[in-house]
């Protein structure tokens, strides 16, 4: 996979006459495997073309924060939200030092003020300009607010000047952003997550089904994706956000979650089976709303096949790690899981407990392998999701 595969990226094109490069940037992004979208300030629009831009990034080039159609869908804080990184190249002296100060009087700042993302800027000028003391401070300011600088080039100027503050070359940029994301051992795995609740019929109105959410699950997935996996999501019944760099994968009942784990589990490197799977489901799924008849009725209940245990027992099985919903006896109940089972790791959830587990924000888990168990304190499941694919990393990757 390439260092910036499913990445995007924000390039703004500021007012230097570098700016003839801003194509050539683009380009070496996406040789890198990054989406890009490019803002181009009004100092830029002298030097190269929004047509230039857009056709080489296939996208619109934001140039404007007052544009209404923009605004619509894709209005500064959008695009602030959008980014992985926003690479500033070339960045102009007067950007820069807009930037230090902290305006929002047009797309680029108010987009900077908006983000918490990487920052990452190329600056290009005369080298007069870029030995300035004013230039130095404001980039000490950038630099106290871990924004990147890509120092420039030594060498010949379009003003006839030999100095430093040439804009390096394009594929040296891209290579600079692509190390702005961390190399993980997840970077270029495949992996299948299972989240959210099955739901089994019993007539065309009513159903069996669990609280689980899916936060669990999508927390991981994110994670997941920062770490540069190419990940898939077999997803039931969820009351969260998907993340649309997942494969996703909707179904209904424990026999469609079992079909499509199937179908896609060859070749992935981890399964993460997080998904509250039904056990059972009705013998008898009937037609026709079931009447009220006053006297008791009795639903017959047939196992569902075993998702984590079966995709344990495959050939070539992926590391594999199960959840263990557990209400009493919660350490002894998920050692004989992760036994029964044959998983690498399992992760166990008290889902007695209110304040945690089963459609909360936060989690408290245990991750348990054979011979290790390690405590992950009560914190939001982004962080506790953080913490169980950094232990997953660590020992069993
Ligand atoms: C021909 C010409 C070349 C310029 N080259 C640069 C340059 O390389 N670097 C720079 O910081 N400013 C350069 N400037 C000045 C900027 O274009 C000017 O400060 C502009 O306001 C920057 O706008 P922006 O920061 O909004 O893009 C140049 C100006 C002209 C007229």
């Amino acid at each position: 996979m390439k260092s910036l595969t499913s990445k995007r990226i924000v390039l703004a094109v500021s007012g230097s006459i570098a700016a003839y490069k801003a194509p050539d940037i683009v380009r070496r992004l996406q040789d890198l495997g990054a989406e890009v979208r490019v803002i181009l300030t009004t100092g830029g629009s002298k030097f190269i073309t929004e047509m230039s831009l857009q056709a080489i990034s296939k996208n619109k080039v934001h140039d404007n924060l007052w544009d209404k159609d923009a605004e619509l869908s894709m209005g500064h804080i959008e695009l602030a939200k959008w980014a992985d990184a926003i690479l500033i190249a070339p960045a102009s002296a007067n950007t820069i030092a807009n930037i230090a100060s902290g305006k929002a009087n047009d797309l680029l700042t108010s987009v900077i003020l908006a983000s918490d993302c990487p920052i990452i800027l190329a600056p290009a000028m005369n080298q007069k300009m870029y030995s300035s003391i004013a230039l130095k401070d404001n980039l000490s300011v950038l630099h106290n607010r871990n924004m990147n600088v890509i120092s420039p080039d030594y060498g010949d100027q379009a003003c006839g000047d030999v100095g430093e503050g040439r804009l390096p070359e394009p594929v040296n940029i891209a290579t600079k952003v692509s190390e702005l994301f961390k190399n993980t051992r997840l970077t270029g795995k495949k992996v299948l997550i299972t989240i959210g609740a099955t739901i089994e019929e019993i007539d065309p109105v009513r159903f069996l089904s669990n609280r689980s959410s899916g936060k669990m699950g999508m927390a991981l997935a994110n994670t997941c994706i920062e770490y540069g996996a190419d990940v898939t999501i077999v997803y039931g019944n969820i009351s969260t956000q998907l993340n649309d760099r997942c494969n996703n994968i909707s179904v209904t009942s424990a026999e469609q979650m079992y079909k499509a784990v199937m179908k896609n589990i060859d070749h992935q490197d981890v399964f993460i089976s997080c998904a509250a799977v039904c056990d059972y489901k009705i013998k008898d799924v009937s037609k026709d709303k079931i009447k009220r008849s006053g006297s008791n009725m009795f639903l017959e209940l047939v196992p569902n096949k075993d998702i984590l245990f079966d995709v344990c027992k495959l050939n070539s099985k992926p590391v594999t790690i199960g959840f263990s919903a557990e209400t009493q006896n919660l350490t002894k109940n998920a050692k004989n899981k992760l036994i029964n089972k044959g998983c690498d790791a399992i992760i166990l959830n008290d889902v007695s407990r209110a304040d945690i587990g089963f459609n909360s924000d936060d989690n408290e888990v245990v991750f348990l392998t054979s011979n290790q168990s390690i405590k992950i304190e009560k914190n939001s499941k982004q962080k506790v999701g953080k913490k169980i694919i950094e232990i997953l990393c660590n020992k069993l990757l």
